[in-house]
């Protein structure tokens, strides 16, 4: 039978699990200096939940989820995190603990079309600060984001664009106009254009398609329709990022996919990273724990791409280990027994039944700076060879002295 990958799916093989282990362990540094919590909602929740929340006319609700049907229930693999973090504060109903900074990470699945930094099945990192409506709010998440990009060395070629929604009124309003402007065109723009025409207007303005692309450049803004009190938000935002000297730029045509937000959205985008350019993307959603049936709780998050921030980072040196123990075929017993001994007293040890000495000593050297030599003469003798690889010195020793030494030369990670 032949058995393959689904598509869109990933085997992580070990290079990859260090890269993953140590991005997020840099990144978990960096949330702790903001406070953030972790918390983890379950790969599986309501298929409702995403329905109401994401937008019926969302791509991820209109053909991209993982859905499956169990009894009478029906669930579906998280696409994203932000609801299932909004159904988390109303399911635990305890509004008095706000404002809440909580994160969490782990896979999501979306049904798209693969390619370069595109998964069906992909990690985020995501953050949302529960509870705050400042614009200051705003800018310390944003400003999370940026030692995100400076601590990778990304700031030559990842930049912020940011924008705003406004309230729904503003733009419930503008989606009329909008329209009005684009119906003369109908015909042509382009198929997916043409449907979200009457259903979801405001995504057209997602499109690459160049035909969209024409008649987009005369359409008017939403940010032109916006009242005073959102673009004094805005302005305000604009003004504390230049405060913190954070590189912004406006981006009007900015709407993201997602149905729950409102004032600030952004993107943070790479130019390395192809046509699936963003790397960290969010925006406040004041309406969506309310709209879940809890109290009016205002909110603003992003969540980051794992795959993509890994596409951009360079490989990661396997860790060494502490001590090769290196034996021949016979008594392997008491190699294996020793082997043991070492790593309750808490180092870390190569140790392999199989191979002759040579090829367990070649195996080892790129792994190990502390080499145990245990041969046939040593067991016979109660007597074991310590060397360093580096300086290429060896002293023989009684196998009863032996912990006393490695614990004079080298640290011990841990006792059990
Ligand atoms: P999003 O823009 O759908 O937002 O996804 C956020 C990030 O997840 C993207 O910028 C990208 O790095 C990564 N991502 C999305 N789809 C894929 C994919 N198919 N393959 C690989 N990476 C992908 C959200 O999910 C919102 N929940 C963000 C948010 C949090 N808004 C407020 N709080």
């Amino acid at each position: 039978m032949d058995f393959k990958k689904a598509r869109g799916f990933q085997d992580f093989f070990e290079e990859d699990c260090l890269k993953f282990d140590n991005t997020l362990s840099e990144l978990f540094k960096i949330l702790k200096r903001f406070d953030f919590s972790r918390v983890e909602p379950p790969l599986l929740e309501d298929t409702n939940l995403f329905k109401r929340t994401l937008g019926s006319e969302s791509d991820i609700v209109s053909k991209e989820m993982y859905s499956l049907q169990k009894g009478k229930e029906n669930f579906t693999l998280r696409p994203e995190g932000t609801a299932s973090i909004a159904r988390m504060l109303v399911t635990q109903n305890n509004y008095r603990q706000l404002p809440l900074r909580w994160f969490y990470y782990g896979p999501m699945f979306r049904h798209e079309r693969p390619q370069k930094g595109r998964f069906r099945q992909f990690h985020q990192l995501g953050i949302e600060s529960l509870g705050d409506s400042q614009t200051e709010t705003d800018v310390e998440i944003l400003s999370m984001a940026w030692l995100i990009v400076k601590k990778f060395n990304l700031k030559s070629h990842v930049f912020l664009e940011i924008n705003s929604l406004g309230k729904k009124e503003e733009r419930d309003q503008y989606k009329k106009q909008f329209q009005k402007y684009l119906f003369p065109f109908k015909n042509k723009l382009s198929k997916d254009s043409q449907i979200r025409l009457n259903k979801n207007p405001l995504r057209i303005w997602d499109s690459k398609e160049e035909e969209d692309q024409d008649i987009l450049k005369k359409a008017p803004l939403l940010i032109e329709n916006l009242d005073s009190s959102s673009l004094q938000r805005y302005s305000e935002i604009k003004n504390l990022l230049k405060d913190l000297k954070i590189p912004f730029k406006e981006k009007p045509q900015l709407v993201r996919g997602l149905d729950y937000y409102n004032d600030l959205v952004f993107e943070w985008t790479s130019s390395q990273l192809g046509s699936q350019s963003a790397l960290i993307a969010g925006g406040r959603y004041d309406t969506l724990v309310e709209q879940l049936g809890g109290i009016q709780t205002p909110a603003v998050g992003w969540a980051l791409g794992l795959e993509r921030l890994n596409l951009l980072c360079p490989a990661v040196k396997k860790p060494t280990l502490q001590i090769a123990l290196i034996s021949s075929g016979e008594g392997t017993q008491k190699a294996y027994k020793l082997a043991y001994q070492l790593r309750s007293e808490g180092y870390s040890v190569y140790y392999r039944f199989s191979g002759n000495f040579s090829k367990q000593m070649k195996r080892a050297s790129s792994k190990c700076l502390w080499f145990l030599i245990y041969g046939q003469k040593e067991q016979k003798q109660e007597s074991i060879i310590l060397k360093n690889l580096k300086t290429k010195k060896q002293v023989s020793l009684a196998l009863s002295d032996l912990s006393q030494e490695l614990n004079k030369r080298l640290n011990s990670l841990d006792t059990c």
